[in-house]
Formats: C-alpha cells, structure tokens, sequence
C-alpha cells in the first residue's frame, strides 16, 4: 500500500492485495499437510515423467560455459540446432532469422517493443493463453480480445475481430494448437488473416509451442514461415523438450525482404539490451534435441491415455459438453453444473479436494459454465480425480 512519505507505485496493472479463495484454499491443504489431486498441474517435470537426467545434466556443464562470448540473436550453434528441428518437421528455415530468447513469454515482450508505441493495442484471442492480457499491460499497450467460435470448431469470429480493429491496433496474436481449447489454425483463417495483415498493416504472432503435440492423424500443418506479410513465430524448449526450467525460447521472423531486414536490425538492437540467455543451456541445446522423441513420446502417450478416459468420462455424463482437443495439453469441459465456474471450482476443491481450472481465467465467459483441466496429469490421478468431479455432480 502506498502512503504519503513513500514512492507511488505504476498504474500499469491493477494490483489487489490478498489471496484468491481458491488459492487460500490450496495454500490451508498445504499447511495442514493434506493432499489432493490437481488436475490443473502443467508443469512437466511434475507429472512423473523419465528424463535422460544424466545426459541433460552433463549437457550443460560444459567448459566453454566460462567463456563468455555475448550474441543479441544467440549462438550460432544453438540457432542451428533449431533449423534442424524445423528440418525434421519438413520446413527450411535459416538461422539468420532467429532471435533466442530466455522464454516465449520474453519474446513476447521484446515484439510488443518492437512493434508498438504505448497505448496502442494489441489483439488477443478468447478463450486463449491468460497470459497474453498481462504480458500487454506490463508493456504499456492496450488489449482486446477477439472471438474464437466454440460453435464452429473453436474457429476464429471474423466478423467480431474485425470489430476490434482500429487504427492504433498493431498486433494479432494468434496460438496453434490453441490453449485451452486444443484448435488448430486452418488454412481458410490463416488466408483471411494474410488480408486483414496486409490491408490493415497488423503484424501477426504465432504461438506453436504445441506443434509437436497433435492427437488426430494426418493433420497438416502449413508453413508460417516463407511469406510475404510480416509474421513472427514464436517456440521453446518448455514444451517442445518439457524443460521450462532450461529457459530457451525463440522468435522467427518472417516477412516481405526490405521490411524484415530493418525489421532483424531493429530487434537486435532490443535482444542486445538484455542478453538474457545463459550461455550453458546454449551450448547444451544441440545435444538436448537428441531427447526430443523419447520425451514426446512419453507426453503424448499419456495425453492419448487420459484423452480414453476422459471420453468415457463424457459418454456416461449426458450433461457435459466436450470437443476431443486437435492438439495441445489441455481439454474444455462445459455443463450447467459448473456454473458459476469459480464457485464450482471452489466448492469441487473443498468438498472432493480436485483442482480444476475455472474457465473464466481463460476468457470463457463466467456464465459459461466451462473448466479447464490439463490433459498431462498423471493417468491414476486423472481417472480419480474425474472419479471424484462425478461423485461431486
Ligand atoms: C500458449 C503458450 N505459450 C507459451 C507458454 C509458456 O512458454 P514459456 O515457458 O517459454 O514462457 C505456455 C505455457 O503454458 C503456453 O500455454
């Protein structure tokens, strides 16, 4: 609280002191020692998964890490590994068009610098990522939101975003495979986004860090990366690797020549000022690549056993509502019954101790009566904790 003698804090966001209920709630399990089942937990070195844990560790510590040779895009090598994964998914890249960063949501911040004047405004999708709302008013830009159609496959409202456009917006962020809502970018909208980008000069931000994570067959992903209006995609290793604790993300420029030129200068220059990435978890990405099966593997294993039980789940519940996700670690689930939904997510962590996510914090509306679970908690505990989210229906 600022009183009179002391510094006034930015008004950049509105802070509000104290605990939510829900997390007053968790922080009394945890003090009176007892345990419940989170089905919230995304966080990937929880869900009991095997690491090659001897190989990442003797990854990065290697001798050079005590050489300090500072590069505003990242080190060669590492920048090169990454062409290489792209390679193995079938799409060429070069390593002059990409910036490492400590984490996606880094790379976010230096685009919102890179791109906007404060005050102007930048779009996001909903239901999406909650962090994006944040991330924009740490920045000193304005936020909207644009719909996605939960009638129509979770497929982007043209005719709602098109609404919120105006003249100070700079941005349009866009997440495939979605979170929460497990769609994928279709061709037809990435057309209409490739006009409304050129006509409307709006750069477009694509989020894959889901990409490697896809649950039906054949679903072909398009190149987002040789195109002709300007477009940064933006990966990591806390998914791709499910080491979010390594810190290494990316941003890809993409764009018309001239512009992404000026464009790369430009974004050296703000990548220069921080220099966030460690040089060990540089030198060390090379090597960690190696791992990227095994890990995913696992991952989606898991994903496509809790996916099985979560549709029997819903074949014997009439009353929920649920679309199997394209992609993604994450799975929606609608009823009357979780209305309102952090209410429900209240009283379903008090009386059957499960967490859940109350939809809301992703932009569903509170009305809606949506939660949202994560689809890598660890398969017992999944089963149970559905078990018990149906005692508590
Ligand atoms: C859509 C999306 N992008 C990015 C991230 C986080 O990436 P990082 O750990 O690199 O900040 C998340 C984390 O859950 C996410 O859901």
């Amino acid at each position: 609280m600022n009183s009179e003698n002391t510094p006034r804090f930015s008004d950049r966001f509105e802070f509000i002191p104290g605990e939510n209920d829900l997390y007053s709630l968790l922080e009394s399990f945890k003090r009176s020692e007892q345990d419940w089942i989170d089905l919230t937990v995304s966080n990937p070195t929880k869900v009991g998964l095997v690491y090659p844990r001897e190989a990442i560790l003797h990854s990065i510590e290697k001798p050079e890490s005590m050489e300090y040779d500072p590069n505003p895009k990242g080190m060669l090598n590492a920048r090169k590994s990454i062409v290489g994964y792209y390679k193995e998914k079938g799409y060429n890249i070069s390593e002059e068009d990409l910036f490492l960063t400590s984490s996606s949501s880094e790379a976010y911040s230096y685009l919102i610098k890179l791109l906007c004047n404060p005050g102007e405004e930048v779009l996001i999708p909903s239901p999406g990522y909650p962090l994006f709302e944040f991330l924009s008013l740490l920045d000193g830009v304005e936020f909207n939101s644009y719909k996605l159609d939960q009638n129509d496959s979770w497929k982007i409202d043209f005719e709602d975003l098109g609404s919120k456009i105006t003249n100070k917006t700079k941005i349009l962020f866009l997440v495939s495979p979605n979170n929460p809502t497990g769609s994928l970018l279709t061709s037809e909208e990435f057309e209409k986004l490739k006009v409304i980008s050129k006509t409307k000069k709006i750069t477009l931000i694509l989020d894959e860090v889901f990409s490697d994570y896809l649950h039906e067959e054949n679903q072909n992903q398009f190149d987002f990366f040789h195109t002709d209006f300007p477009i940064f995609v933006v990966n990591g290793i806390s998914k791709i690797l499910a080491l979010p604790q390594m810190k290494l993300s990316w941003i890809h420029v993409g764009g018309p020549t001239n512009w992404k030129k000026e464009c790369k200068e430009r974004l050296e220059i703000i990548s220069d000022t921080y220099l966030s990435v460690g040089t060990p978890i540089q030198l060390a990405l090379p090597e960690l690549f190696q791992w990227r099966n095994m890990i995913q593997s696992q991952i989606l294993r898991r994903i496509r056993r809790n996916l099985q039980i979560l549709e029997n789940f819903h074949s014997s519940h009439t009353g929920i509502g649920y679309t199997s996700p394209k992609g993604g670690w994450y799975a929606v689930l609608r009823s009357e019954s979780f209305l309102n939904d952090k209410e429900f997510s209240f009283r379903l962590l008090e009386k059957e101790k499960v967490l859940v996510h109350p939809g809301s914090i992703f932009g569903f509306e509170e009305d809606s009566g949506s939660i949202v679970i994560s689809l890598i908690s660890e398969t017992e505990l999944f089963q149970s904790g559905l078990e018990k989210i149906s005692t508590f229906l």
